[in-house]
Order: structure tokens, then sequence, then C-alpha cells
């Protein structure tokens, strides 16, 4: 799915107006840049929150993540342009192991540092189309992720950026992620289905990664692009979070959001913040509860094949309530019933809380880490649905039997409170939908 920009043309003029000649070659050097352009401009592009202006309120501010990335970003590799054109055996298509908005992605070796040693398998991401979005978005990714340091967030080796007769060419290096993206074993039937257990720690471990960027770091930072194919899997199925383009540093001091060109995925941003501009975390955690139901039901967010009803998967899910019995029908048929209903419905009930209308209800990340942990915990000791354990079960009509029956009383504890903190969501949850018809086209 590729991402979309409103206000295209008004972004158009902006590039033709300002769009400069990069020369650089070092990390050092990009710095200067976007130092550059933000004393030189203070209401158009800067730094990487290009299309940002902060609203007002806030005169104090900490540290910029461009100050930040002076300061941490002394191990990024900076490579030349024929290192990974003999990495790629010169972008060799049968190397190529994807291809997004920005570019094409290949698999590659490079050689250490100094040349001897074994070689590292990388992932190496080619820019495919000029332009000043395309070189904002890979500045955008080469700060920010040489800023971060986080076990689910991917991490960059290094990077390239000449600018030849040829015209520029911009790279990136990053560790190989072996399995792809969850995008690819939740939606492409050429790789095996990915299990319950797997399902949910997966989630964590994204909820993880987006949590330290919001909560962890010296400044805050808004994903903007949070999409089950923004989630790479490593051997062991471990997630990272990947694609760092659309990022941008979160509000500071008094201030309540940033003010953006609204960017991202459609069916997945945020109702308020495409009516708005207004970008806060929350908006993060929209796209998690909108990711989440992908997880349970093996759907996308956008089926343009599907009847009408199902095209959008928010507006079909609402037809299937947690509570209700025909929870059960939305269930993505390859876990082959290997799952614990009653765990499906809380995380159900976490997206529902998670895709609130009024951003402030949505909970903070750390929340959601925490409450999925809960819900793990109780998926790992029911391993499938039994009626005498719903707490939160609103419709005494009996379910299909179970093969495991019996859980502690802990575990009736744990989901009894896990329910009650679900409650709240309940009320706000009819409303959102109406919402996402009519922003997700
Ligand atoms: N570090 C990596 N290791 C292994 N494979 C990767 C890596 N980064 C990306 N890929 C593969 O390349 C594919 C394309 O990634 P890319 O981020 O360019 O686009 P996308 O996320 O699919 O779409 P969009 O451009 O809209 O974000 C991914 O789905 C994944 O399969
Ligand atoms: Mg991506």
């Amino acid at each position: 799915m590729k991402c979309f920009h409103y206000f295209k043309d008004r972004s158009k003029s902006r590039e033709q107006r300002s769009a400069p000649i990069f020369k650089y070659q070092s990390k050092s050097d990009i710095s200067a840049y976007e130092n550059e352009r933000v004393t030189k401009s203070s209401s158009s592009a800067n730094s990487v929150r290009g299309d940002t202006n902060k609203s007002s309120g806030s005169t104090t501010s900490p540290r910029s993540v461009t100050e930040l990335y002076e300061e941490k970003a002394q191990y990024l590799r900076v490579f030349s342009f024929s290192e990974l054109a003999r990495a790629t055996n010169n972008f060799d298509r049968l190397l190529k192991v994807g291809e997004g908005g920005f570019g094409s992605v290949y698999k590659g070796k490079i050689k250490p540092v100094g040349g001897k040693g074994d070689c590292s398998v990388v992932a190496i991401k080619k820019l495919s189309t000029g332009g000043f979005q395309g070189h904002k978005q890979w500045v955008a990714e080469v700060q920010f992720l040489g800023v971060v340091d986080h076990p689910n967030l991917v991490k960059l080796v290094g990077y390239c950026a000449v600018d030849g007769e040829r015209g520029i060419q911009r790279l990136l290096v990053y560790e190989f992620m072996k399995n792809k993206s969850l995008e690819d074993h939740l939606f492409n039937r050429a790789y095996p289905a990915l299990s319950w257990e797997r399902r949910l720690q997966v989630m964590l471990g994204a909820a993880q990664g987006l949590a330290y960027l919001h909560e962890e770091l010296e400044v805050q930072v808004i994903f903007r692009d949070f999409k089950a194919s923004n989630v790479l899997l490593d051997e062991d199925f471990k997630p990272k979070l990947s694609d760092f383009g659309l990022a941008r540093e979160g509000p500071t001091g008094e201030d309540t959001h940033v003010s953006t060109a609204v960017m991202g995925t459609n069916g997945y941003a945020a109702p308020d913040y495409i009516e708005t501009g207004h970008l806060t975390a929350k908006s993060d955690v929209w796209s998690f509860g909108v990711v989440l139901f992908e997880v349970l039901t093996g759907r996308r967010s956008l089926e343009r094949y599907r009847p009408g009803s199902e095209q959008k998967l928010l507006n079909w899910v609402k037809q299937y309530p947690a509570n209700s019995r025909k929870f059960g029908m939305i269930m993505d048929p390859r876990l082959e019933n290997q799952y614990s209903l009653s765990a499906a419905k809380l995380v159900a009930k976490l997206a529902d809380s998670c895709l609130v209308k009024n951003a402030k209800n949505r909970p903070k990340m750390s929340e959601v880490v925490e409450t999925l942990k809960q819900i793990i915990h109780v998926s790992v000791e029911v391993t499938s649905p039994d009626r005498s354990f719903e707490p939160i079960e609103d419709d005494p009509i009996e379910e299909k039997p179970t093969k495991q029956i019996g859980a502690s009383e802990s575990v009736k504890r744990r989901m009894a409170h896990l329910a009650k903190l679900s409650e709240h969501v309940d009320g706000v949850g009819r409303r959102k939908f109406m919402i996402m018809q009519r922003q997700v086209t």
C-alpha cells in the first residue's frame, strides 16, 4: 500500500520553489545542510520536521533530533555508490527483496570496515524517485535511525548520498531482516501463517518500539507510518519497526501537537490527524489499533476486492463486537482455531480503545504494552476458548466446544481485571467507525 500525501499540489510548488542542490557525503554535512535550512526558512522545510510548524505556546524546547544526531550517530557508515553496487551485484533484480514507495530493497553483502573479516548481510534500500520529498524522507530516516536505539527498531548500518552527473543517488543500508514483514506473513499466502502466540509477541514488540519512541527519548518521536509492512521480522520473528521517512518530532513544552501536512498511508492514519493536520503520538496509537485488527482477522485495513460492507476493515469488524457471540467470525481462518477466544476478545477491546474518536482518550503506548503483556499471560494459560472464563461475554448463547477446558483462579482474576480495563471503550467504540467511514477512501 502506498503512502499518501494530502495537499499534493501545495507540496509540489514548495518543492519547485526551494529544492536546493544536494551536495554532501558525510553525516555532519547532513546536519549542516539541515541547520542551514532551519535558519533560512522558519516556515517551510526544516530538519526532519520538514512540513512541521510547532503549535503556539512554548519557547523552550529540548534538543532537536538534528542536535542529537550530531552527538549520537558516530557509528553510521558512509558508503560509496560503487561499494553498494558491488554489494548487490549491480542491483541485481534477483537480489531484490521488496519494493515500497521509496524504492527497491536489495539483499547485499558488505565487507567490514577495513576490509578484513567476514562479510555481513544487509538490506539496501535505493531511492527510485528523485525530488525533494524523497530526499527529505531519506534525511529523516538517517537522522532518526541515527539517534534511536531499541531492540524493536531496525538498525541502520549506514547510508550513501551521491550527487553525480547522472542525478542524485540516495541509499540506506540496514541490518537484514530474514523474515520479511508482518504484512507478508499476514496477507501473502506464499508465507506460512503466523501462529497466535507469535502474533501477540510481534504486536507486543511493535508496541514496545512505539512506546520507546513516544515516551523514552529526550525528544518525542512520532512514527506516523505504523502499518504491517513497516514491522519487519528477524530470524526469530522478533519485530523491528522500519521506515522513519515520515517520522516527526513530537510537541514540546506547552504544545499539544505539531501541525503538519497530512502524510501517511490510507487506511492507517487517524481521522483527527487527517481532518486537522494536528499530529500527536496518539495518531500512532490509532494506527496500532488498525494493525491489531489486521492481526486478528488476517485482512488488510482496505481490501477493495471484497463486497462493499467488507472493504473497510474497521467498518466490517464493528458488526462483530468483542462482546457478541458473533465475534469469532472475524478471526483469521488461517489460525485454524488455534487461539484463545478470550484473549482475542481482549485484543479486540484493546484495539477499540486505540481507535476511539477523541485522541486524548486513546491509551498511551506504554499502557498498550502493559495490556498486551497481560493478554499474553491470559492467552498462554487459556489456549482455547472457554465460556466459563469469559467475563466480557454479554451473550449467553453457546460457543463452539473447546479443546482445552479449565483455567486457574489467577487467570480468571486477571481476565476480570482486563475486562474492567476495557469497559470504558464500549461507549465510544461505535462512533469511531462512522468517522473512519467518512475519512478512509
Ligand atoms: N531491513 C530489511 N531487511 C529485509 N527486508 C526488508 C528490509 N527493509 C525492507 N525490506 C523488505 O522490503 C519491503 C519493502 O519495504 P519498504 O519499506 O521499501 O516499503 P513498504 O513498507 O512495503 O511500503 P511503503 O513505502 O509504503 O512504506 C518490505 O516489505 C520488506 O519485505
Ligand atoms: Mg516500509
